[in-house]
């Protein structure tokens, strides 16, 4: 049979049907019952190698995640090619999240340099060092919504915005398919986790979610749209039940949109255990049950709960499940191992020169570092000038394992600068660097070195204090009720806040902290997230002034965690806060019940949020005017033309990401107050204006409208185009 196979892809091309279809069902032809559910079947390669290749042997396995040794990956391809029955080869998986060996910026981080071209470059390095490996197949982006940073996985996300994670998400997408899928180099992208697996209750990891359809289809579908729409390989349904039914036994999900209105030809993947994740959800009496509800919905591949492997035959037997659903889930993986051309290069690319950990490509990532860092304030102190000695303080000053980020499987801690290594290493001849980290790491409470840190600090010119979390503090299963840092963390900032310097606060985190109080006390802020290899670098060119920082929030910050859900497209509401509320002193004793006004807002809490989302100071200062639209009335399915005119008031080069904004005041059904609908970064010498243009195409501003129809609907709109998410100039223009 294998040699059967072989013989099809030699002589398919000769003869004229050497059709993607063709190929595939003549091989399909030729498999065995149990060669077609072994295809459906993924494990995690990582325990008992005698065990997996006998498995393999059997033709019992299509994929086998997170084997990144080249010798044994090619062990274990040969086996299969070789000596399994159907002589298919295995697909090789990994969580390829943020980087492989080089470590980008986390992906919430990535997002906040608005930099798609950059994304996409620094997606591509790491299919070049991941292939290298052997893995062609990587299980991202990750493009859900999170509007809870009580959810540690919002780190592994582009934030809050759809539009703007649909588009670095089609970068990543592009970054690791490349321009063909079949390049050695490039690897099959997975958009995860389909969908609404961010909404979790309360921030609680694989909690219950409610999202109406009409919420799907405007904010948690149009990420995984545009990352089909780039080309995405394959899709992983998410662990959630959203109401009432777990995604991946959701055939409306599965196949209804994602296939039928989407046009996804690629292999739909559940998560990890996902398919008997529905016993426990309480949506099948069993495994069995769960795999006829998961096959039947459109889930191709079992990640590790084998139930296909164990169910499928008698259900089919049985007549529970029609042959040809299987036979259709065994097509979409036989297509796409074709397309990766695994039947003709099976094995791990031959390197005579290694690319892992190129300068080139730690090049990139500290530019994805650098533009990743969102300067939250600035009194004047930043860039450092004139200061001949510095104090260093802080748990993440030198924390070489958590700066990487949470999914950091292939990243070796002992290649990463951090800021401590990194500021010695540009600044250390000039000026005097001490350095006391006076905690040992996040959640340390011992303040025995603050004596020290107190006298040092007298010494020192300015403070750089690096807080913010542990690596292990965010990712899957790493959820927080409380967002205030931890241990003596804030204790530290006060103490130097009272030492009378300046003091800088870089906080790098896996999420939005609250940080209110921090933010006050500090002269400086900088927010670099999780970094990863080449975050001390990147962030000690920004304190040195070597580059100005041009981050901006891709999510809303909140004051404190009572605020959250809190993000900027939230909906107009009958009843507005005008801002004013928020102060409990301002509310006198035994007032009648209105005197407060009928406002939607907190008694003892501002409205507003700390930080908004799309928010970041530069060292340089822009303004935008001459706000121009090509027309006042444009057609459903036109184009509208936006000018504007950004200039560079201050006296460096600066990066400002001109942000557009669409919102309407009335419609069928109630709508965000604006949604993000481009971006530009925007590069100026000082006094240096620039007129940018924006294309914005209507249809982008369809939406499901009360007929539960997505489409663009007549009527007038507001655009702002701005610096955040807060303000900016307007105009109106209607659609006919
Ligand atoms: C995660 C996925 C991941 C998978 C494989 C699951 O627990 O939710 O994001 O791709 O494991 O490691």
């Amino acid at each position: 049979m294998k040699r059967f196979i072989a013989f099809i892809l030699l002589l398919t091309p000769l003869f004229g049907f050497g059709g993607e279809d063709e190929r595939i069902e003549a091989m399909l032809s030729k498999m065995s019952f149990d060669d077609k559910i072994g295809q459906l079947n993924q494990v995690d390669g990582r325990g008992d190698i005698g065990q997996l290749e006998a498995e393999i042997r059997a033709g019992r396995l299509g994929s086998v995640m997170n084997i990144v040794d080249p010798k044994l990956l090619d062990r274990l391809q040969r086996i299969a090619v070789e000596e399994s029955p159907a002589g298919i080869p295995l697909l090789f998986a990994r969580d390829v999240v943020h980087g492989f060996k080089t470590v980008l910026p986390i992906p919430l981080g990535q997002a906040a340099s608005f930099d798609e071209e950059l994304v996409e470059r620094a997606a591509r390095n790491t299919a070049v060092e991941a292939t290298e490996c052997g893995i062609r197949w990587a299980f991202a982006p990750m493009m859900d919504i999170a509007r809870d940073p009580r959810w540690g996985r919002i780190a592994e996300g582009f934030g809050e915005d759809p539009f703007l994670a649909g588009r670095l998400a089609a970068a990543v997408v592009r970054g690791y398919q490349g321009d063909s899928l079949s390049d050695p180099k490039s690897m099959a992208a997975c958009a995860k986790h389909f969908v609404g697996y961010g909404a979790a209750e309360g921030g609680r990891d694989y909690n219950t979610t409610y999202i109406p359809e009409r919420l799907l289809r405007d904010i948690y579908f149009p990420p995984f749209r545009m990352a089909v729409e780039a080309g995405c390989a394959s899709v992983m349904s998410s662990f959630n039940d959203n109401d009432g039914l777990p995604a991946t036994g959701n055939r409306w999900l599965l196949t209804d949109v994602l296939r039928g209105e989407w046009g996804f030809d690629g292999v739909v993947v559940s998560d990890w255990g996902s398919v008997a994740g529905l016993v426990p959800h309480g949506a099948a009496a069993d495994n069995r049950e769960a795999a006829k509800r998961c096959i039947t919905a459109g889930t191709d591949m079992d990640m590790s709960s084998r139930s296909y492997l164990r169910h499928l035959r008698s259900l089919v037997e049985n007549g529970e499940v029609p042959m040809e659903v299987v036979d259709e889930a065994v097509r979409r993986i036989l297509r796409l191992k074709m397309r990766l051309g695994l039947f003709e290069h099976p094995y791990a690319r031959q390197v005579t020169t290694s690319d892992l950990y190129s300068e080139k490509i730690l090049d990139d990532a500290c530019a994805l570092a650098r533009e990743a860092t969102v300067l939250l304030k600035n009194d004047g102190v930043l860039p450092l000038s004139n200061v001949r000695r510095i104090l260093v303080t802080g748990p993440m000053a030198d924390a070489p394992y958590d700066q990487l980020g949470t999914w950091t499987l292939d990243g070796d801690k002992t290649r990463t600068l951090t800021p401590i290594r990194a500021l010695r290493e540009i600044a250390g001849k000039e000026i005097e660097i001490l350095y006391e980290p006076a905690l040992a790491y996040g959640r340390d409470q011992s303040t025995a070195r603050f004596g020290r840190l107190r006298s040092l600090a007298r010494k020192a010119d300015v403070v750089l204090a690096f807080v913010g979390e542990e690596q292990i503090m965010s990712g899957e299963a790493h959820s927080l009720a409380d967002l205030n840092l931890q241990g003596a963390q804030r204790e530290m900032l006060e103490l130097l806040a009272g030492c009378g310097r300046p003091l800088v606060t870089v906080f790098m985190a896996g999420r939005p902290l609250t940080i209110e109080r921090e933010t006050e006390i500090s002269d400086a802020v900088l927010y670099a997230w999780h970094p990863g290899t080449m975050g001390g670098r990147a962030i000690a060119q920004i304190i040195l002034g070597e580059a100005s920082p041009s981050g901006k929030l891709p999510v809303t910050f909140p004051r404190c965690v009572g605020q959250i859900p809190m993000y900027y497209n939230h909906k107009h509401t009958s009843h507005r806060a005008d801002g004013s509320e928020g102060n409990l002193d301002d509310i006198p004793r035994e007032a009648v019940q209105s005197v407060m006004g009928h406002t939607s807002s907190y008694l003892d809490v501002p409205p507003t949020p700390l930080f908004p989302f799309g928010f970041g100071l530069s060292y340089t200062t822009f303004t935008l005017s001459e706000l121009q639209l090509s027309d006042t009335t444009v057609p459903a399915n036109g184009v509208l033309k936006v000018r504007v005119t950004v200039e560079n008031r201050g006296k460096r080069e600066g990066t400002e990401v001109v942000q557009l904004y669409v919102g309407r005041k009335s419609a069928s059904v109630t709508r965000p107050i604006k949604e993000l609908k481009g971006f530009r970064r925007v590069t100026l010498s000082p006094s240096e204006s620039r007129i940018i243009e924006f294309e914005l195409p209507i249809d982008e501003l369809a939406f499901c409208g009360a007929d539960r129809r997505t489409a663009v609907e007549p009527g007038s709109y507001v655009l702002t185009i701005g610096t955040d998410s807060r303000d900016g100039l307007k105009e109106h223009f209607s659609v006919k």
